[in-house]
Order: structure tokens, then sequence, then C-alpha cells
């Protein structure tokens, strides 16, 4: 089943991803008679055959459930075998948006890796478009290979190659590039070769992916002095949304709130007062204190209330999560006009 068709029950052959957790998707082949075994117990791919896609199954003694999702390029680079660094997807999707790249784009993509990124450019070209990916570990292009193959993405052709020693010309393919994106330790060796491979009647995008800031500015380096324009550097930091509900408060709602502080300060001078320890007592009195309704609460101790509880108004809210993921690499973006345009631009900037 080709990664970017939809189907709707699932049989014997297909791959599925099974969701086990946020951080556990594993691929199966569904094969009569095997067992997809997790912590929760075992189950059989037997019991998945017919099912609709995304269904939620339990183990025979119901100790458990995972769901069998349908594979998209998102899903599978969360749950790839992993055999190099990949790229994630907060960056494949910006970068794919970035360079602007549609079906019917024409994409080289050195290295293949894992073919994490290849997914995702392979669904976006689409049958209109070619991926032309070069790998030059051996082993790492088979694999990749035959995962194509697997998964049926037949715009894509992939060439055992080193890209910096050898270029990207293919036998008998006029590539026609429009699209050059470099996840290679050194691009800058890579750059001068592209442009026998770009094509000469519209705008070109690259971008290279350089874990180290030395990498970026030898990258730079050769973008320029190739002619490349508009050389610029971003850096994508993922970043996580948190949505829940918030509580509607009402100035009547303060005013309660600084009663109930007071009163718990003249609590506690009583207490001073009559020469006890005022957080002491007041452990000892936590239980009383819980129980106690101050006829209100969003926001203090006291009665807990919970989140979309009856009785009171609420709104959907998000807020952003204060741990900030880091970058996983800088990407250096750039363009080249088509030569016509080229000339008339040398041209204008002559008169
Ligand atoms: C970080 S991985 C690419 C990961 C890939 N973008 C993904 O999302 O799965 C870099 C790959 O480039 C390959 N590579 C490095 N230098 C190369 C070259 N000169 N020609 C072709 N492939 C190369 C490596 O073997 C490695 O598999």
């Amino acid at each position: 089943m080709p990664f970017t068709d939809r189907k709707k029950y699932i049989e014997e052959g297909d791959l599925v991803l099974v969701y086990v957790s946020r951080t556990i998707i594993k691929p199966i082949y569904v094969t009569k008679g095997e067992h997809f075994n997790t912590r929760f117990g075992s189950f059989p791919h037997d019991s998945m055959i017919g099912l609709e896609f995304g269904s939620q199954i339990t183990t025979p003694k119901d100790r458990g459930f995972v769901y069998l999702l349908q594979p998209t390029p998102e899903l599978w680079t969360m749950s790839l075998p992993h055999r190099t660094q990949i790229v994630y997807t907060p960056d494949s999707s910006y970068i794919l948006q970035r360079l602007n790249v549609h079906p019917g784009s024409r994409v080289i993509e050195a290295g293949t890796g894992s073919g994490s990124f290849t997914h995702a450019f392979a669904r976006t070209v689409n049958d209109e478009g070619k991926l032309f990916t070069f790998e030059f570990h051996e082993e790492r292009y088979q694999k990749a290979k035959e995962e194509f193959e697997a998964h049926q993405l037949n715009n894509i052709i992939i060439t055992h190659r080193d890209v910096c020693k050898n270029g990207f010309e293919i036998d008998n393919v006029d590539l026609q590039a429009d699209t050059i994106f470099l996840d290679l330790p050194s691009p800058w060796e890579a750059i001068p070769l592209l442009k026998k491979v770009t094509t000469n009647d519209k705008q070109i995008g690259i971008c290279c992916f350089l874990p180290c800031f030395e990498q970026v500015v030898k990258a730079v380096e050769a973008l320029q002095n190739e002619g490349w324009i508009d050389v610029e550097l971003t850096d994508v930091s993922g970043r996580l949304w948190e949505s829940h509900k918030a509580m509607k408060r009402e100035v009547d709602d303060a005013v309660k709130r600084l009663r109930y502080v007071k009163e718990r300060q003249r609590e506690g001078l009583e207490l001073i007062k009559a020469g006890k320890h005022p957080r002491k007592e007041n452990e000892t009195k936590e239980n009383e204190t819980k129980e106690k309704d101050y006829g209100f609460n969003p926001f203090g101790r006291g009665k807990r209330i919970l989140e979309g509880e009856d009785g009171f108004e609420w709104f959907d809210v998000s807020r952003l999560e204060s741990e900030v993921k880091t970058h996983t690499s800088y990407l250096v973006f750039a363009r080249k006009m088509p030569p016509m345009v080229r000339k008339l631009e040398n041209t204008r900037d002559s008169v």
C-alpha cells in the first residue's frame, strides 16, 4: 500500500504502524499467524485483518491496548528504524514550504540516510514530480531502496553515489532539478557540481542542513561563489503548546480571594499570640482547611475544582511550554534565478 494513498480496512501484507505510546510506534507487516508483543501482552496479527485503520485493539485479556495506524511520512519519521541521524517533521515541513516544494517539483536529495525526509519529499512532489536521492553508504543505499519499493514510492530514483566526488548526473535521465536538499557533512564540495543538473527554466531553491556553524560558513561561501542569491540562515526551534481550560474570573472572585488571604493571616496571628506555631497548627488542620468551603476557589488552596467542572464558566486557552527544545541543525537557504533573468538583471545594473 503506497504511503500517499488512503485506504479504510487493514488487509494481510499491509504496513501498519502500531501506536503503543507517544514514544513507541512500531512498524509491522500484517502476517497471518504472527503476533505483535508488547509489555501489555500479545496482539495476534490475525485480529487486525479487516479492522479499520485507526482502530484501537486490546489484548485478549484486556490488559492493554494499541492503535493501528495507517502510515504517513510524519508517522514513519517517528517509527522508522534509524540508520543515521534523521530530519524530523518540524524541520522537514518548514523546509518543504520554504522551498515551495509542490506536486510536479523535481528534487535532488543527498544523502538519503534513513529515508526520513525522502518520504515527505516523495508525497509532496507526487506522481507529477520526481525525487532523485543519493547515498554513498552501500548498506544504507540497499536498505533505503528496499523500503522505497515496499512503500511503493514510485517517483523516487535512488542512486548509490558519492556526490561530492562524482556529482549528480544519471545516465539517460535529464534531471532538470528545481529544488536541492543537502544533508551531507561537506555540501560545499557538492554545490559546484549542481549546475549540470539544475533547470535553466525557472528559479531553483536550495537548503543545506548543517549541525555546525563552521559548516555553515563554508556552505555559504560555496553558494555565493556559485552565484546563489538571498542566502539566509534559519534555525527551527520546536516548542510544545499545551491547551487547557481556564476558569472565568470575576472581580468578585478576586475580592473573595483577598478576604480569604486576610482571614488566613488573622488565624495565623491569633495562633502566634496564643503561643502556637502557625505552620504546624495549619499542617494538622490541613484536612479541615481543605474541607472548609470558602464559597469560591478558582485560585487558591481549599476546595479543589477539577478543570471543566460544572457550575463554573470556562474558556479554552493554550500556552507555550517553558522548556524550549534546541534546534537540530542550521538551515541555510538560497535561490538561483534562471540564466535569462540573471542576464537581464546584470544589464539593468550596468545601465
Ligand atoms: C544525516 S544522514 C541523512 C539523513 C536523512 N536526511 C534522513 O532524513 O533520514 C547523511 C547521509 O549522507 C550520506 N552521505 C554523506 N556524504 C555523502 C556523499 N558525499 N555522497 C552521498 N551520500 C553521502 C551518509 O552516508 C548518510 O547516510
